[in-house]
Parts: C-alpha cells; sequence; structure tokens
C-alpha cells in the first residue's frame, strides 16, 4: 500500500444537512472501541446523539453492553450506565447493522507501530474502513480519528470509492482527538479545540452537526470551543505535530536535568523557574523518568518515519534525539540503583544480583490502568535482568503489568511490596506514593535508600528520616 501525497485545496463552508437516516441529529458509530472508541461512544451519548459503538472483540461488546467499561478512566463506568439505561448508546459487532444505523461513522481503531520499523500499522483502519464501506447502503460521512501518518485520508477516500458505487456519495473527513488518559471524559466533552480537515460544504455541515452537542455544552458553561476548519492533511499532521511538541518539551527538561547532574544544579528549580515565562509554560516540564504510554513514543517514530516518504526526513531529525533523551532516563534510573546499593557498572550494566528492589508504579502514569510503553515497567524489567529480585507494586496496573512482564513479582499493596527491600524506587508518581509516610516506610525496609524517579517526593522529608534520596537530575 502507498500513501498518496495529500493535494492541497480550499476550506469549504459550513451547510445545513438533513441527515441521510432522516433522523434530527446525525446517528454516530464508533469503529473500535478501545480506549479511544469506548471513551467517545460513551460520551457522545452523554451528549444527546443516539450512538453505536462497534467491535470485531465480542468479549469487549459482550461487557460494554453489560454495563462494564474495559478500561480504567474516572466517571466513564457511571456514563455509560446511565446511557445504556436511557437507550441512547449500544454496542455490536455487527458491521452490517452497524452501517445502516448511522450517519457519521468515526474511525477509531488503533494505528500500532509496525512490527517491521517505525512507521504506523494502517491494517486495523483498511480492514475497518473496508468493511464498513461495503455494507452502506445510503450516503454517510466516514470520519478518520485515529492517528494516522499524513496521506492517510486520502488514501481512505479511494478505498471508499473502491468499495462504494459512486451514487452512494459517500465521503470522508477527518478529525483528531487529543485525549489524555485520566481526563479523557473531560476531553471529549469539553475539548479546548475541535479539528476537523473536509473537502466540502456537506462533509463541514455533518461534522459540525455531529459536534453540536459539544458546542451546545460549552455555551450553556459561557464557554467556547474554537473550531478549526482544514484540508486533510493539516488535520492529520496537526495530531502529531501537537503530540511532537509534548514529547520534545519533556525531553527538553530531561535534557536539562542530565545537565544539572552533570554540574551540581537542580531541574525542578530550573523547570519552575523557565515555566513561569509565559513564553514557555510551566506545563509539560516536569522532568523525571521520561514519556511512556501508547501516543508519544509512537507517534514521534510514525511522524519521523512518514517525514523521510516525503522527502521531508531532516525536519524531524530533532524528534530522533528527543526519543534518545527519553530512553536514557531509563538507564540513569538503573544507574542511580546501583550507585546507592554500591555496585559497580561492567560492560553489561550494574549487576544487582542478591538485592531486593521495591518497584512503586508500574503504569505509564498515574490514574490509568495502562502499561503500553510504560517507562516504569521497562525499568522494572531492567532491573530484574541486572540481578535484582524485583517486588513490584501499582494502584490500578497490576493486572496488565502481570500479563505484559510475568517475570516480575506483584505485591498486593505498597507495604508488602517494600518490606525487606535494599532499595525503594517510585517509577510512577501515584498520589499514594507522593503521600507515604517515610518512617513508616522506613520500618520495613532492609534498608532505608530510594530512588525518586518522577521527583515527586520531599527529599527533605525523606532525608530526615533517614533515607539516602535520589532525584532525577537533583543534587
Ligand atoms: C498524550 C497527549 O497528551 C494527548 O493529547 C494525546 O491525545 C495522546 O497522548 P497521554 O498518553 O494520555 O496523552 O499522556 P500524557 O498525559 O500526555 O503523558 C505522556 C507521558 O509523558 C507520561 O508517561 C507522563 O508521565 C510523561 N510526562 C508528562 C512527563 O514525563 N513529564 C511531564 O511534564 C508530562
Amino acid at each position: 500500500m502507498t500513501i498518496p501525497y495529500p493535494n492541497t485545496q480550499p476550506v469549504p463552508a459550513i451547510a445545513a444537512v438533513t441527515p441521510p437516516s432522516g433522523a434530527s441529529r446525525p446517528r454516530v458509530t464508533f469503529l473500535g472501541t478501545g480506549y479511544l472508541g469506548a471513551t467517545y461512544a460513551i460520551c457522545y451519548a452523554e451528549l444527546g446523539y443516539e450512538v453505536l459503538g462497534f467491535d470485531v472483540d465480542a468479549d469487549k461488546i459482550a461487557k460494554l453492553n453489560a454495563g462494564e467499561v474495559p478500561i480504567h478512566e474516572p466517571g466513564l463506568d457511571e456514563l455509560l450506565r446511565r446511557n445504556l439505561a436511557a437507550g441512547r448508546l449500544r454496542f455490536s459487532t455487527n458491521i452490517a447493522e452497524t452501517a445502516e444505523f448511522g450517519d457519521v461513522h468515526f474511525i477509531c481503531v488503533g494505528t500500532p507501530q509496525r512490527a517491521d520499523g517505525m512507521g504506523a500499522d494502517l491494517s486495523y483502519v483498511e480492514a475497518s474502513v473496508t468493511g464498513l464501506a461495503q455494507h452502506l447502503t445510503r450516503k454517510a460521512l466516514i470520519v478518520g480519528k485515529s492517528t494516522v501518518p499524513v496521506g492517510t485520508a486520502e488514501w481512505v477516500e479511494q478505498l471508499v470509492g473502491k468499495h462504494t458505487p459512486a451514487d452512494l456519495g459517500v465521503e470522508v473527513a477527518w478529525s483528531p482527538e487529543f485525549l489524555q488518559e485520566g481526563f479523557a471524559v473531560d476531553d471529549v466533552l469539553r475539548p479546548n479545540r475541535i479539528v476537523v480537515g473536509v473537502k466540502s460544504e456537506w462533509a463541514n455541515g455533518m461534522l459540525y452537526a455531529a459536534h453540536k452537542g459539544v458546542f451546545d455544552l460549552a455555551a450553556t458553561e459561557d464557554r467556547e470551543v474554537p473550531l478549526v476548519v482544514t484540508d486533510f492533511a493539516t488535520a492529520e499532521l496537526v495530531k502529531v505535530a501537537a503530540n511532537a511538541f509534548l514529547a520534545t518539551k519533556i525531553s527538553f527538561i530531561n535534557a536539562m536535568a542530565e545537565v544539572c547532574e552533570a554540574s551540581g544544579g537542580d531541574v525542578t528549580q530550573l523547570a519552575k523557574a523557565i515555566g513561569y515565562d509565559p513564553r514557555i509554560g510551566n506545563r509539560f516540564l516536569q522532568a523525571g523518568l521520561g514519556f511512556g504510554g501508547a501516543c508519544l513514543p509512537k507517534d514521534i517514530r510514525a511522524f519521523q518515519a512518514r517525514a523521510q516518504e516525503l522527502g521531508a526526513g531532516e525536519a524531524l531529525r530533532f524528534l530522533h534525539e528527543v526519543d534518545l533523551i527519553n530512553l536514557r532516563r531509563r538507564t540513569r534510573v538503573l544507574q542511580l540503583a546501583a550507585d546507592l546499593l554500591g555496585r559497580r557498572s561492567g560492560p553489561a550494566g550494574p549487576d544487582l544480583s542478591g538485592t531486593r528492589i521495591a518497584v512503586l508504579g508500574a503504569t505509564f502514569k498515574p490514574n490509568t490502568d495502562d502499561v503500553r510503553d510504560a517507562p516504569a515497567l521497562a525499568v522494572a524489567a531492567l532491573l530484574h535482568k541486572a540481578g535484582a529480585n524485583v517486588h513490584v507494586y501499582d494502584p490500578q496496573g497490576m493486572e496488565n503489568a502481570r500479563r505484559a512482564v510475568p517475570e516480575l513479582t506483584y505485591e498486593p499493596d505498597m507495604a508488602e511490596a517494600v518490606t525487606g527491600a535494599d532499595l525503594v524506587c517510585v517509577l510512577t508518581e501515584w498520589a499514594d506514593f507522593r503521600n507515604a509516610d517515610p518512617s513508616h516506610l522506613g520500618d520495613l525496609v532492609a534498608g532505608r535508600r530510594i530512588v525518586d524517579a518522577r521527583n515527586c517526593l520531599d527529599p527533605a522529608l525523606w532525608t530526615q528520616a533517614g533515607w539516602e534520596y535520589r532525584g532525577m537530575g537533583r543534587p
């Protein structure tokens, strides 16, 4: 498959439209009920739309129809049950039913990193679009939400053209999402902007109608949600550019942490001081173990791969450095552990055999159960590989962590994890860990040594309680 070079086009106006189903508001479907699709489906029902969520995974669909959210996301359970009961929301594995139901179909399937390189794997996009298109019997709008390489929307349009009769007039649009795990419900109901890539006034009108619930909610709360209407290529690029910027900001401060480590500075003070400049801003300047999760790492790699294909590889070469800085933070924790435990490093890294290490945190950030590309879990695995006996506790991520890295020992609570430990590593900044009592934990451990890989503890408090403390980029 070759993704076409995107065409530039004028931005169309918003037309007043009647949904092809004859309903007063467009009926919406979400294809793929993973993190993105499930959250959107549930929240759009909450906004008053008639919604159908589709997935090929029968287990997931059965759970959702039974009122069970397959992910940990604050507030979502209650909204799911309320909207199922109201009859506005249901889930199905039947693609013909999905095609028949919807006016606007949002594609929300995953676009993981390809097994054979840095680019995005578009096979789920291809399968869902093709499956849907083959069953459409009237005009509809297919809207991509998944994060994709620029040019994908054009390719999806070609796919749709191949699988639907021209006289149906099925159209394509792109509307990226900017959900943060842990805040996903609010990010859907109260987004800080809506971006749509469209080619026709009809598509623009349908998308406007499909987002009107969001604009209406904002009006009742005396807010405004900015709408950016643009071409396909820009809409696709907005998402990856935003994630590349966020990743760069995090790696920037982590690079400063490296310099602080070499020079005796304190990166937490440095971040605070530069963040007061409104041009810089203080958010996303938390130096520590770096970024992980299902988006930032894979998105910056796919963005580089796509830029390379387009002949613009040089423009994004810095993202390679962003990735390297990020990964170096993981080995830094290993070094700090070896230092505190008095172990020397050989060519293969430190030998930690015979030590017991408590790892607090497995998820890629707090308030989620997601361990995909989690720096915490990667460090736990590195410590284990270096010979340490690693005992892990995470408030929500235990099940997923155990499945991903079964060779570690998982403990039912923080006390069990730290009991008898020679070293404690805080790798995800859960509130439970931030608020832990250093004296109480000190009574349980074999040695009062702590690596605070998220700079989330008060060094003075821990040092006073007799702990040897190491942070990231702090003296
Ligand atoms: C991110 C984007 O924020 C979101 O807009 C996009 O839609 C999907 O990707 P998410 O993956 O949920 O969202 O996590 P985010 O809150 O952005 O954090 C990403 C990672 O960066 C986490 O591992 C977090 O611990 C780390 N991080 C974040 C830092 O290391 N320092 C910071 O200052 C901020």
